[in-house]
C-alpha cells in the first residue's frame, strides 16, 4: 500500500477500496502516514467525496485503529450521540433513565465543542466527580449501576484523534463522510447493540438547515447500520436552547429539576422521545410509559445518584445538590426594553455569550468556571412586557456580566405577532 496511490485515487474523484482505506485508518494511528498525507487526505474527502462503501469502511477502520469494548451484560448495551446544541443536557438524564429501565448506557463523552457545552464539562461542576476511568472501573460503574459517562481514553479510535486535529487546521472540518467516520467510530467503539443520534438543526446547532441536518442524519444511519450497529436518528428544533440554561453547573440544575420532578420542558420531552427511539430498536414498544415513570417515581434520579457516588462526587448528591454546586458571584437580570413576543432567539450567540463568560474554552488550556452562564432564558413564543427578564447572567465579575448583557439583548428578538416554536422533533430517520 501507498498513501500517495490513495490520495491520488481520492484526487480523481473515486473512492479507495476498503483495504486502502483501512491501510489508512491505520497509519493514522501508528504514525506511518506523514501529516502532509493526512491533511491531503482529507481534503480529498472533503472536496471529492466517499460513496456509501468507502465511508463505511473507512468509519469501521478507524473504529478497529484502537480499543473495541466488548460487554457480556444480561440486557441491552445502548447509547445516544447528539451533534451538538446549547442548553442539551439530555445525556445527564437520559443515561440513568434508560439504566433505570434496566439497559446499561457505556456513555463516551466529549467536552465544548465551538459555542456548545460538553457532557463531561458538566459533570465536573460535581465536586469530586471523575469523568477519566479507567478500563476496569468503566467496566464495574457500568455493571454495578447501569450508565457511566467518561471521557474517551487514548486508545479510543486513536486515528480519528490524529485526523481530527489535522482537519481542524486543514479546513477539512466540513466533510459529511469525516464528520460521520469520526462521530461514529468513537461511539461505536464503545461495543454497542444500539444507537440513536440527536441531530440538532437552527440557530444553535451546527446544522442550521434541516437539508444539512438530514443529510448528516441519513450518512450517520446508514454507515452505523452498515458497519453492524442498529441506529436510528431524531433531527430535532435547535432555534432556541433546549433548557432555560446554558453553562455546566447551571444545567446541572436544570437535570436536577427534571430528575426530581419539578420540569416537565422541552428537555424532558426530548430525552424520552431520544430513550423510546432507542429501546424500540431494541423490541421495546413502551420505551416511552418506562422512561417518564423513571422520571416521576424517583428511579432515574437514585441511577444519576449511584452514578456520581461510583464516580467519585458526593454520597448525597441526589438529596442536596444545591448545597454541593458553585454559584456566580454576580447574578444579573437582562430586563425587555420593550413588550413583545419572543419571535427567534440566536442560540449559537448565547452559547458564545457563555463561552465568554468563561463557561467554555477559547482555547485548549482555557480552564473553564463551572459556575458561570445564563439562567431562566425565554422561550420562542413568549409574551413579554417591558422590564420582565429575558435571562439570568452568572458571571465571575461585573464587566463580564455587562458584556453578556448587550449579546443576550442582541441574541433575542421581540416582535408584536403571536410566534410558535417549531416542532421538538422534527424527523424520525431510520
Ligand atoms: N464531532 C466529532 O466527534 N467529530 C466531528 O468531525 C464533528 C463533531
Amino acid at each position: 500500500m501507498d498513501a500517495r496511490a490513495i490520495i491520488a485515487t481520492l484526487r480523481q474523484g473515486r473512492t479507495p477500496d476498503a483495504d486502502a482505506l483501512g491501510w489508512f485508518a491505520q497509519g493514522l494511528a501508528d504514525g506511518s502516514v506523514s501529516d502532509a498525507q493526512a491533511g491531503a487526505f482529507a481534503m480529498g474527502v472533503c472536496v471529492n467525496g466517499l460513496d456509501d462503501t468507502g465511508r463505511a469502511a473507512f468509519t469501521a477502520a478507524m473504529r478497529d485503529s484502537g480499543k473495541v469494548l466488548h460487554w457480556d451484560l444480561d440486557a441491552p448495551v445502548l447509547d445516544k450521540h447528539s451533534t451538538g446544541g446549547v442548553g442539551d443536557c439530555v445525556s445527564l438524564i437520559l443515561a440513568p433513565a434508560l439504566a433505570a429501565c434496566g439497559v446499561y448506557v457505556p456513555m463516551i463523552s466529549g467536552r465544548g465543542l465551538g459555542h456548545t457545552g460538553g457532557t463531561l464539562d458538566k459533570l465536573d461542576s460535581i465536586p469530586g466527580f471523575r469523568t477519566t476511568l479507567t478500563e476496569d472501573q468503566f467496566r464495574h460503574v457500568v455493571g454495578q449501576v447501569g450508565c457511566a459517562i467518561v471521557s474517551a481514553s487514548a486508545d479510543i479510535a486513536p486515528a480519528d484523534k490524529r485526523l481530527y486535529a489535522i482537519r481542524d487546521v486543514t479546513a477539512t472540518v466540513e466533510s459529511l463522510d469525516l464528520i460521520t467516520a469520526s462521530i461514529l467510530s468513537k461511539k461505536l467503539a464503545a461495543g454497542l447493540d444500539g444507537l440513536v443520534l440527536d441531530v440538532k438543526c437552527g440557530s444553535g446547532a451546527f446544522m442550521k438547515s434541516q437539508d444539512d441536518a438530514r443529510a448528516l442524519a441519513q450518512a450517520l444511519v446508514e454507515t452505523a447500520k452498515a458497519t453492524g450497529c442498529p441506529t436510528s436518528a431524531l433531527i430535532t428544533d435547535m432555534s432556541q436552547p433546549l433548557a432555560p440554561s446554558l453553562g455546566n453547573a447551571l444545567e446541572v440544575i436544570e437535570v436536577m429539576r427534571v430528575l426530581t420532578g419539578h420540569t416537565t420542558g422541552r428537555l424532558a420531552e426530548l430525552t424520552i422521545e431520544l430513550g423510546a427511539a432507542l429501546l424500540q430498536q431494541t423490541g421495546i414498544d413502551a420505551g416511552r410509559d418506562m422512561l417518564r415513570a423513571a422520571i416521576t417515581d424517583g428511579t432515574a434520579a437514585e441511577k444519576f445518584g449511584e452514578m456520581v457516588y461510583a464516580m467519585g462526587g458526593p454520597v448525597h448528591f441526589v438529596e442536596d445538590w444545591v448545597r454541593f454546586l458553585p454559584e456566580a458571584p454576580v447574578i444579573r437580570e437582562v430586563t425587555a426594553p420593550m413588550a413583545g413576543t419572543v419571535a427567534a432567539i440566536d442560540g449559537e450567540a448565547l452559547g458564545l455569550t457563555v463561552v465568554a463568560l468563561g463557561g467554555g474554552r477559547q482555547v485548549e488550556s482555557d480552564v473553564v468556571d463551572p459556575a458561570v452562564g445564563l439562567s431562566d432564558v425565554v422561550s420562542i413564543g413568549d409574551r413579554i412586557a417591558k422590564g420582565q427578564p429575558l435571562a439570568r447572567i452568572h458571571a465571575a465579575r461585573e464587566a463580564q456580566a455587562d458584556a453578556a448583557e448587550q449579546a443576550v439583548l442582541a441574541a433575542i428578538t421581540l416582535g408584536d405577532r403571536p410566534v410558535s416554536a417549531p416542532p421538538l422533533v422534527q424527523e424520525h430517520v431510520t
